[in-house]
């Protein structure tokens, strides 16, 4: 298939370009480079002998759209752009529904000015909200606490509404839990620009001496050590699911939303003790109190994925920290090119 992919230049994307060439898929980028650097694209091409093109340009831009279309011709989007950071959504919660909501109403209106059909749609978890059962299935409620998961719900119900007018039409939302890991390469990654918002890059940056130490917030929750639980998923595994989601998008139509997790969940204390055995160093903690919003645990239940698209987590924990540190200690700057790892002040 030719598969145009929205925000392909970030963390998730990257992954995904690689697993989506290796199964013969052409691709074709469209980034705008507010969360990412075209350097990405550069190791993605060096990791692959697949096809790929890009665009610099942002998925609200009709008009860069339109070129895209005519150009590749895609048979189906990827969407990954939007912003993910669920404290700055309280902060700026026009520029959420903008890119979000906005970049994903521009993508369906590009695609059916171009007649393509299917859609695959990054979602997330944090559309369930406070738990009414656990592990989480689709049909959960969905009550997102954060802007961030309420411009998510929102892009979701677009995407059902538009099958609905469109009977030919298909779209995956795929509801991510927690990305985590790096390609075994150790040549693309996660690269936070600021102070991380996830747990692992965090961790790896203590690990690595730019910060001084991970702070827990909160370990008086309800759950065995105190601390937060969640479902932790390796980028790979995340990044074939949406190889998985094309191929059932290709056969289907209508809308179909999956959870994509291990099922499996994982204390905080416990990425700190599994990340340390993976560098062989010790993780400075400190403890604060809990954060507001915040929830004690997440699960997937992961099993419609597995029935419907044949998709299934296949990587461990030690999967996750080793190729995390495999990433960190070979990119101390990321993405960038200096070799300068002296401390970051928080
Ligand atoms: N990483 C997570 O924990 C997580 C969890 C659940 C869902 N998601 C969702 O998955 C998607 C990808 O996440 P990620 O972790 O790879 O994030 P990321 O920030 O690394 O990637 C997003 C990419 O989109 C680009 N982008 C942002 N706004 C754009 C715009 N207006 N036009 C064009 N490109 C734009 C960024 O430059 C970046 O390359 C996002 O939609 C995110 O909300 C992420």
């Amino acid at each position: 298939m030719r598969v145009l992919v929205t925000g392909g230049a970030g963390y998730i994307g990257s992954h995904t370009l690689i697993e989506l060439m290796a199964q013969g898929h052409a691709v074709c980028v469209l980034d705008n480079y507010k969360n990412a650097t075209p350097a990405v694209l550069q190791r993605v091409r060096a990791l692959s002998n697949g096809t790929m093109t890009d665009y610099a340009g942002d998925v609200r831009d009709g008009a860069m759209l339109d070129k895209v279309m005519t150009t590749f011709k895609p048979d189906a989007v990827v969407h990954f752009a939007g912003l993910k950071a669920v404290g700055e959504s309280a902060e700026k919660p026009l520029d959420y529904y903008d890119v979000n909501v906005g970049g994903t109403l521009a993508v369906l209106q590009a695609m059916d000015r171009a007649g393509c059909r299917r859609i695959i749609f990054s979602s997330s978890a944090t559309v369930y909200g406070e738990p009414v059962y656990l592990p989480y299935d689709e049909d959960h409620p969905t009550r997102p606490t954060s802007v961030y998961g309420q411009t998510k719900l929102a892009a979701e119900h677009i995407l059902t509404g538009w099958t609905k007018a469109n009977p030919d039409a298909a779209a995956v939302i795929l509801r991510y839990f927690n990305p985590v890991g790096a390609h075994h390469s150790a040549r693309i990654g996660e690269d936070p620009r600021d102070t991380p918002n996830n747990l692992m890059p965090f961790i790896a940056q203590v690990a690595i001496g730019k910060r001084d130490a991970l702070t827990i917030f909160g370990d008086d929750y309800d759950t065995p050590d105190g601390t937060g639980l969640r479902d932790y998923i390796h980028v790979v595994d995340l990044a074939r699911a949406h190889v998985a989601a094309l191929d059932y998008a290709a056969r289907t139509n209508g809308a179909g939303i999956f959870n994509i997790g291990t099922g499996q969940s994982y204390s905080v204390r416990d990425m700190v003790s599994a990340f340390s055995r993976a560098c062989g160093r010790d993780i400075a903690v400190k403890v604060a109190s809990r954060r507001a919003g915040d929830i004690a645990a997440m699960q997937a239940d992961a099993s419609r994925a597995r029935h419907a698209m044949g998709w299934t987590a296949t990587h461990t924990l030690e999967d996750m920290t080793a190729s995390t540190w495999a990433w960190q200690s070979a990119n101390p700057n990321g993405y960038q090119t200096e070799t300068d790892t002296s401390k970051i002040t928080p």
